[in-house]
């Protein structure tokens, strides 16, 4: 399968929001600046508390050992970060990156609140160019960021140089429900009710609108399994979670 059959067109009225903000990850970071200060409280709101047990659930799949590094690909506020060290040895670190300085503000506040600041270093960069040498990372982890990627295939390909040969690359992501009666009810909230919440509680109806314009030309999940074998990953699985609201897929960089 190529890149061009996985990968499908924004529709042209996300484009021209895209073109109009100078491009996808111009839009992207504006709308999480924006959002930042509710996005704890709505992520709570939203999955009725799920994301906190969608999360641990990844962090178990990445199985990061003692003393290990790990890399947290968008971490906005670090809750996939605060996660993943927390299921990990005492020694265990994480480096968190992500392009919008207000989600990274809210999220070293937390970390100082958690005394977590001495094991969790958040830093602005790109998830797409990731500022880092081949190699360096005993795991790779993002969640509900790939689906923002204005070049998903290229930045899986940078989690997959990043990673050290033998470690595990694992993405929790929203996918498409299998099943037309749960999928139904699933793009309902998704497309009607969850907006509302975010008028409501952010004021901002048109951010929390994109989450469910952003899925629809999302690959499918067996399809992001195959991107990420193309790009090289081996033993690439996926689960779905609660019906199939969300997908945690997980890969290895093979060895040598
Ligand atoms: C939905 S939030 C997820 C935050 C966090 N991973 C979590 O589990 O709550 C998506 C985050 O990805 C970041 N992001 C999206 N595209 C990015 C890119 N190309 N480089 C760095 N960060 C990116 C956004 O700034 C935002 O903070």
């Amino acid at each position: 399968m190529k890149d061009v059959e996985i990968m499908q067109p924004a529709s042209s009225e996300l484009q021209q929001r895209f073109e109009a903000a100078g491009g996808k990850p111009s839009y992207v970071r504006g709308m999480f600046g924006r959002i930042a200060g509710v996005y704890d409280l709505m992520n709570r709101l939203m999955t009725g508390g799920l994301d906190a047990r969608w999360r641990s659930f990844a962090v178990r799949q990445l199985a990061l050992g003692a003393d290990a590094l790990g890399l947290d690909v968008g971490t906005g506020t670090g809750d996939l970060a605060i996660a993943a060290v927390r299921a990990a040895g005492p020694r265990t670190r994480m480096i968190g990156v992500d392009f919008t300085t207000e989600m990274l503000e809210i999220g070293r506040k937390k970390l100082e609140r958690l005394h977590l600041a001495d094991r969790i270093e958040l830093k602005q960069g790109d998830g797409e160019h990731l500022n880092f040498p081949d190699n360096t990372f005993d795991g790779v982890c993002s969640a509900f960021v790939v689906r923002n990627l204005a070049d998903l295939p290229g930045g899986l390909r940078e989690q997959f140089r990043v990673l050290k040969p033998g470690g595990r690359m694992v993405c929790l992501e929203i996918t498409h429900p299998p099943g037309p009666i749960f999928g139904g009810l699933f793009h309902l909230y998704f497309d009607r009710i969850i907006p509302l919440m975010g008028k409501v509680v952010g004021k901002s109806f048109e951010s929390y609108r994109y989450l469910h314009q952003s899925l629809a030309v999302f690959p499918r999940a067996p399809q992001l399994k195959a991107l990420m074998e193309q790009v090289g990953f081996t033993d690439v699985r996926y689960h779905y979670l609660t019906g199939g609201v969300v997908a945690v897929h997980v890969g290895t960089k093979p060895n040598g």
